[in-house]
């Protein structure tokens, strides 16, 4: 009962941010993987998406990742350079909270990414969400973050 008291709590503080500060990648190229593979829970596809999404923006939001991550990467201080250290730091707290897989563990393969990429830049739905990704959000850059997850 307590558990689902903080649980209840907890997606009501993310509902909350979500409205507040929106979402971009990770949820806008999840929500299409979830939706071409409906036995892939978003939680999942989240999580397989982030270190590469990670990746991708640290360079441009060290200050606010550094922030965000330093319960699971406390020694970073937001140096643009670390974007390599920081997710495989939050690559490896996810494979020890025990979510190993990866897209080709879900059934996605090299041959799935451009037309998953061309659809996800596409999508009406992730027109705002693709709008609000800090980097230049072009589809060879969805494209090597579906490759790498
Ligand atoms: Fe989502």
């Amino acid at each position: 009962m307590i558990a689902r008291y903080y649980l209840l709590y907890a997606s009501a503080i993310a509902d909350t941010s979500f409205n507040n500060g929106l979402l971009h990648f990770t949820h806008s190229l999840e929500h299409l993987l979830s939706t071409v593979k409906p036995d892939l829970p978003h939680g999942l596809g989240l999580a397989t998406l982030l270190p590469v999404v990670i990746k991708k923006i640290y360079p441009l939001t060290s200050e606010i990742l550094v922030e965000i991550y330093d319960p699971i990467v406390p020694v970073l201080k937001g140096v643009p350079g670390k974007s390599e250290i920081i997710s495989k730091k939050v690559e490896k707290w996810l494979f020890d909270i025990g979510i190993t897989q990866k897209l080709s563990d879900k059934g996605f393969t090299e041959s799935n990414i451009s037309k998953l990429a061309h659809l996800a830049m596409a999508s009406p739905s992730s027109g705002l969400l693709i709008s609000m990704v800090p980097i230049k959000a072009e589809q060879e850059v969805v494209e090597r973050i579906y490759k790498n997850s």
